[in-house]
């Protein structure tokens, strides 16, 4: 960013997990920030830590993207010039039960704001995406011309929001969109100040290891030892938070100086299983972490990780950090926040 006046961008979801930490980076770079999140699962004090890190002030805006008069008042209050989309709904368990909701929330949410970017002729948008529109891939390492095959409403709600974005890039050559589909996104800011705080029982992996090793959970239940991989258990691209947060913001900088769209994975290129995971998670941790083989998880995948050439050569961006950097975060971020962001030390 050469100019010296700050670039405005608006953060939809910037109290959540990476819109948490892609605020520290955005601000950290210069950028001036505002947050619109309904806070259904980010945290409020997640943005008071992000500030504090990045040394820098936000704008907070508590509003749900469906309610467009709600969106407006922030466009207008704030000015964005350009977006970062991650409000959403995440997961995929609850996607299958309640598909009405995902769609509710992810689609007609982004149209809702698509519409407003458009009437308030802001046109430069990084949209979080996912590898699960990838569904079923064939080929490993998945490069972002494999097929598009969502196997659950979560993943598909994100594919037809991929597919509103080109239609609009489409029909319109001024827009500037950077569709970014996510690995297995782990870790925490190397501070501890913030990090992951998901609601319930967590679903992913690394949160469930990280309860484990904390003693707030008894046993981790591995789905599955018998993929074809090589210890049997799945296998997935996982990336530092902090990586995907600096992804973000070298994607913005891209799209300042190129239009139309961009459609790029953010993965390391580099797969661990389960196995692995729960052997450097101990490592780092020095506690044990007791597991359990069980059935395979339906809708799994034994191997999933990315081709990483695009991101590194249209936006010079490249994970920096390895397994034991986000175990080791992720651990650090746990010791200092054991009940997550809702009771302080
Ligand atoms: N796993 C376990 N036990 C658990 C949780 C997970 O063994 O308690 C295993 C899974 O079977 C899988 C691996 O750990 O092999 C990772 O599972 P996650 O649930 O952490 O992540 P997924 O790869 O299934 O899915 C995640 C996100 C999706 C996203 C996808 C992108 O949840 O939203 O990555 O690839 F789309």
């Amino acid at each position: 960013m050469g100019g010296s006046i700050r670039m405005k961008v608006l953060v939809t979801g910037g109290a959540g997990y990476i819109g948490s930490h892609t605020c520290v980076s955005l601000m950290s770079a210069g950028y001036e920030v505002a947050v619109l999140d309904n806070l259904s699962n980010g945290h409020f004090e997640a943005v008071l830590r992000a500030q504090q890190l990045s040394g820098h002030s936000l704008r907070f805006y508590n509003a749900d993207l469906r309610d467009k008069a709600d969106v407006e008042k922030v466009f207008y209050a704030f000015q964005p010039e350009a977006v970062i989309h991650f409000a959403a709904l995440k997961s995929v368990e609850e996607s299958i039960r309640e598909p009405l909701l995902y769609y509710e929330s992810n689609v007609a949410g982004s149209v809702i704001l698509l519409q407003v970017m458009s009437e308030y002729k802001v046109k430069q948008l990084v949209f979080s995406s996912t590898a699960n529109v990838y569904g079923h891939a064939l080929d490993v390492p998945i490069s972002e011309d494999s097929h598009i095959a969502p196997t659950n409403p979560y993943g598909r709600s994100k594919a037809m929001i991929e597919q509103i974005l080109s239609d609009i890039v489409a029909s319109e050559a001024d827009w500037r969109v950077a569709r970014l589909r996510y690995f297995n996104p782990m870790g925490a800011h190397p501070s501890g100040i913030i990090g992951e705080d998901p609601r319930g029982v967590p679903s992913n992996l690394p949160p469930y290891i990280a309860q484990v090793a904390l003693g707030r959970r008894s046993q981790l239940q591995i789905f599955g030892g018998d993929y074809d991989t090589p210890d049997g258990t799945g296998v997935r691209d996982y990336i530092h938070v902090v990586d995907l947060a600096e992804g973000h913001v070298a994607a913005l900088n891209y799209l300042t100086n190129n239009m139309g769209l961009v459609t790029a994975n953010l993965g390391t290129g580099r797969g661990y299983s389960v196995l692995e995971m729960v052997k450097a998670f101990e490592r780092v941790s020095g506690h044990p972490i007791p597991y359990r083989i069980v059935g395979r998880r339906s809708g799994d995948v034994a191997k999933s990780y990315a081709a990483t050439n695009k991101a590194e050569k249209l936006f010079a961006w490249k994970a920096r950090f390895g397994l034991d950097d986000m175990c080791r975060d992720a651990w650090r971020w746990q010791v200092m926040n054991p009940s997550g962001y809702s009771r302080n030390n």
